[in-house]
């Protein structure tokens, strides 16, 4: 293995850091809530300022820093290879629909970065899914003229750009490519100067719903609201048993600038080799070109990701040659069980309460679609593709039931199998490692930090309880049931767990 590799905030988080915004230190009425300041909350809470509602966005950490600040920060209605499954699980005019949706969503960003004036380095592109692997031409065949019947302008071909042959790939034009975050910096000053407030460091922790809904935050303010949009990526309130209908996803992120003439001129994916992505970005003065490449998906709280860092950034130097990686971080999304994300009414019975989750992948036009589509819902407007994303849908939970009952023998497994795995002792740990030992009758998660002192918390999740275990590339806890993170004090720092780990004295 290479010397450990550095795992950094991510290339967009540091060059467009932006204002502090306060913590909410008192209660609050509002007409809508939206709580989790991503690309899908604050996307939200921008249409609907736009259309005079009263918002607040309550953001337990800093607004745009979640899941959004860390992605390859692509813009296309080409999702790897969805739309032939789409035109056999939800038909030709699912497809279309879930075409439509993504498009519009890019197309509005589109609209919202000339009107609003943002700089945020967007750039067209064509978007390319390919595969090597010969065996593999007629399913990207055949997402090709699914694509195509969706309505995309989409097509097959094995010229791509890319500085090594493929045996074919699905090209959709004009999609897009932009820093995430600088998009969102631009946004939030646009959702503010219509009135919006935003907080950060404001956790919420409790929500009653009914005619106000009620918001607690951990500082204990109470936050009304006549509407409540939780978007904080995996659901922190479960009111309709989403959890058995998401996985979480860590995937890791290697980049570097690349060598002068070396930019392919497009964005690249391929489901070969556990997902290899590629785009490039605008980097310095001189009109060099940063590589971004995503791989290596994994289920967070079940290995170490080292090797995998190792892996990607040795596919990243072979592939293209002369690039010098001098950065790397993670982060993770949600897969639905049907791959479609769960967008709408919160639960059957839900009346003022809306999700957003389960973007698998894809949640930055998907995020953007998101918005459109609640503010649809909660103005009181129809949307086309409303039961597409509705998360109350019923006939595709009897077909979702296989991947469903997968999910949850992991959960299971994971719950029970965990708790029987022989423990470790602290002599053990090595400076920067983590391990589950037992301690007072309980498994305690300890770790040696570099200067050899042991921080020890409880074991247990704080969501619904199953163990964590330690990420060393990242320095974390993590979930492997529904992929909360802590960090080595027990801080929460991804949900859905709210509460952070118990921290805990060695006997
Ligand atoms: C490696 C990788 C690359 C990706 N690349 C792309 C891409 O190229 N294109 C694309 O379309 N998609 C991509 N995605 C997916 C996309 O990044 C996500 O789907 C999207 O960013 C999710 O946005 P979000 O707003 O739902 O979540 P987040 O950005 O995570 O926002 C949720 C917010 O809620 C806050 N929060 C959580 N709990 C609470 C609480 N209790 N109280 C208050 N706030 C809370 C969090 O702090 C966070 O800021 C990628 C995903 C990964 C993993
Ligand atoms: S995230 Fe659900 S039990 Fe840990």
């Amino acid at each position: 293995m290479r010397e450990q590799r550095k795992v950094t905030d991510s290339y967009w988080l540091r060059t467009a850091p932006g204002p502090a915004h306060p913590a909410l230190d008192g209660d609050l009425d509002v007409d809508v809530a939206v709580v989790g300041a991503g690309i899908a909350g604050l996307s939200t809470a921008h249409e609907l300022a736009r259309a005079g509602q009263r918002v607040a966005v309550l953001e337990a950490g800093r607004a745009a820093g979640g899941v959004t600040g860390y992605t390859t920060a692509k813009l296309t209605a080409q999702h790897t290879l969805i739309y032939d499954r789409l035109r056999r699980t939800r038909g030709p005019e699912g497809a279309r629909l879930y075409a439509r949706s993504q498009t519009e969503a890019i197309e509005h960003a589109a609209a919202l970065v000339a009107a609003l004036d943002i700089e945020c380095e967007w750039e067209t592109r064509d978007a390319y899914t390919y595969v090597r692997d010969r065996s593999r031409v007629a399913e990207v065949r055949a997402e090709a003229k699914a694509a195509r019947e969706a309505g995309l302008p989409a097509g097959f071909t094995a010229e791509t750009g890319l500085p090594f042959p493929v045996a074919g790939a699905v090209r959709v034009t004009g999609q897009a490519q932009f820093h995430p975050v600088k998009y969102l910096r631009a946004l939030t000053a646009d959702l503010l100067a219509h009135g919006g407030r935003v907080y950060e460091q404001t956790r919420v922790t409790g929500l009653t719903e009914g005619e106000p809904c009620r918001l607690r935050t951990e500082a204990g303010a109470t936050v009304t609201a006549r509407d409540v949009v939780v978007a904080t990526h995996y659901p922190v309130f479960d009111r309709a048993l989403l959890f058995a209908r998401l996985s979480p996803r860590r995937e890791l992120v290697v980049a570097g600038p690349l060598g002068d003439g070396a930019d392919p001129g497009a964005m690249y994916i391929t489901p070969d080799e556990n997902t290899r992505s590629v785009r490039t970005a605008p980097y310095g003065e001189d009109g060099q070109r940063l590589l971004v490449v995503t791989g290596e998906h994994f289920t967070p709280g079940t290995g170490d990701p080292r090797a995998g860092f190792d892996r990607l950034a040795g596919w990243a130097e072979v592939h293209f040659p002369g690039v010098t990686l001098d950065q790397a971080w993670a982060t993770q999304d949600n897969e639905s069980t049907d791959t479609v994300p769960l967008v709408g009414p919160f639960h059957p019975g839900a009346r003022h309460t809306y999700v957003a989750t389960g973007f698998g992948g894809w949640g930055l036009s998907g995020g953007i679609m998101a918005g459109l589509l609640l503010t649809a819902l909660i103005t009181g407007r129809d949307c086309a593709w409303r039961e597409l994303y509705d998360p109350r849908r019923l006939k595709s939970v009897v077909r979702e039931a296989p991947s469903l009952l997968k999910t949850q023998a992991e959960v299971a497994r994971h719950f029970v199998g965990d708790r029987l795995k022989p423990a470790a002792t602290v002599d053990e740990l090595a400076p920067g490692d983590g391990a589950l030992v037992r301690s007072g009758g309980e498994r305690v998660a300890v770790h040696r930090d570099a200067d050899g002192v042991l921080h020890a918390v409880s074991a247990r999740c704080t969501h619904l309880g199953c163990l964590v275990s330690f990420n060393r590339a990242e320095g974390a806890w993590e979930c492997p049931c529904h992929g909360s993170r802590f960090a080595v004090d027990g801080t929460v720092l991804q949900g859905p767990a709210v509460r952070p780990l118990e921290r805990r004295e060695l006997g």
